[in-house]
């Protein structure tokens, strides 16, 4: 069947939905019914088109399988208690995308155009969003270099489409997370900033051999000495040190975080101390020693908040007090989620319910 309303329509002939337990959904591995696609050559971009959930079809020469000129975006849609569907703050998502863009030699998409995009996909495949309380439907627009050429150059062509996925938990419980101090996530002047896919490549190894000790993720710290501690995984991090809470600044090296920004406005609006700055490690350990630091949790969109209960320093393990204990991170927590799922009143107006 095809309608045509802003880009034209190609419903799938039938669900999927059947044979999924929408109450215990794996993380990344199920994808809804529906897929966005569209297409940029000879400068624009043609028309966009929703489409069944499919494989792609592509040159081997397609660049992006040479050069990596990939970007993506992670972003989640909630259940409503009245049945209705949300996205949260999408327009910092739209945003970051095209900064990403940007900064990796690739167009645009229109602001407005890829907001229609991402609500008429989460509309057409809205029975796929759960309800459970750790549930979520997880949408990723993404773009990809598809031109065939060998030679290094930005692509004539891409591609951009967004599927989703249903999801629950991404870490079932807290994690153990390690200083790392010989290989570096981002360097200055190079594109951590950016949600490039080169990025998380980077990271396959030093995450792999960390958890190898037994740490679930790492800690990175700056890449010119190693002293100062920047992000975790694909989660920014925060810590309470003296009652306040501490998050490293921004810069081209950290992931700009929604949530990190909600979280943080979150705390200031029930009267936090907060902090954005600079945080050497030897400071969190000298404060994990002496009873300082009360609280450290990461917090992104996939994650949401994560409590994390031991930090491996090169001179061994310090643990943190017992997460049940804790003042901040539960209170922040189900704040946020309070708002997503339009349990509690959007202060901010950070829903968007389609
Ligand atoms: C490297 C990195 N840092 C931080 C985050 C958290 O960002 P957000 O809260 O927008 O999901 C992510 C996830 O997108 C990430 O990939």
């Amino acid at each position: 069947m095809m309608t045509t309303t802003l880009f034209d329509i190609h419903l799938s002939p039938e669900s999927r939905l059947d044979s999924v337990d929408l109450n215990n959904p794996v993380f990344g591995s199920v994808f809804s019914d529906h897929q966005f696609r569209m297409d940029f050559a000879d400068g624009r971009w043609s028309a966009g088109a929703i489409e069944p959930y499919g494989d792609l079809v592509m040159s081997p020469a397609a660049m992006v399988l040479h050069y990596g000129q990939a970007i993506f975006e992670g972003m989640k849609v909630f259940r409503q208690p009245d049945g209705e569907v949300a996205l949260f703050r999408p327009m910092e998502n739209i945003r970051r995308f095209n900064e990403s863009a940007e900064r990796m030699c690739m167009p645009s998409v229109d602001e407005g155009l890829f907001l229609s995009a991402l609500t008429e996909l989460v509309k057409t495949d809205k029975n796929w969003v759960p309800d459970g309380n750790e549930s979520s439907l997880y949408v990723r627009p993404f773009m990809f270099a598809s031109e065939a050429h060998v030679g290094v150059k930005p692509s004539a062509n891409y591609r951009f489409m967004i599927f989703s996925c249903p999801v629950g938990a991404y870490y079932k419980g807290n994690v153990k997370v390690k200083v790392e101090t010989a290989f570096t996530r981002a360097a200055p002047g190079g594109t951590g900033y950016a949600k490039a896919a080169g990025n998380y490549a980077a990271s396959l190894k030093p995450t792999a051999m960390a958890r190898e000790q037994g740490y679930d993720q790492i800690l990175w710290t700056d890449a010119v000495e190693h002293k100062y501690i920047e992000e975790s995984g694909t989660m920014n991090v925060m810590f309470v040190m003296d009652g306040k809470l501490v998050s490293p600044s921004l810069g081209d090296t950290v992931l700009a975080g929604v949530t990190r920004d909600s979280v943080l406005r979150l705390a200031a609006q029930k009267g936090m101390e907060i902090e954005e700055r600079k945080v050497p490690v030897a400071e969190l350990k000298a404060a994990a020693e002496s009873g300082a630091l009360t609280e450290a949790f990461g917090v992104g969109t996939a994650a949401t908040m994560t409590a994390i209960e031991t930090i491996g320093f090169a001179s061994g393990d310090r643990d943190l007090p017992p997460v049940e204990g804790w003042r901040w991170m539960p209170d922040l927590a189900k704040s946020l989620d309070d708002i997503r799922r339009g349990r509690g009143e959007d202060i901010f107006g950070w829903r968007v319910v389609l």
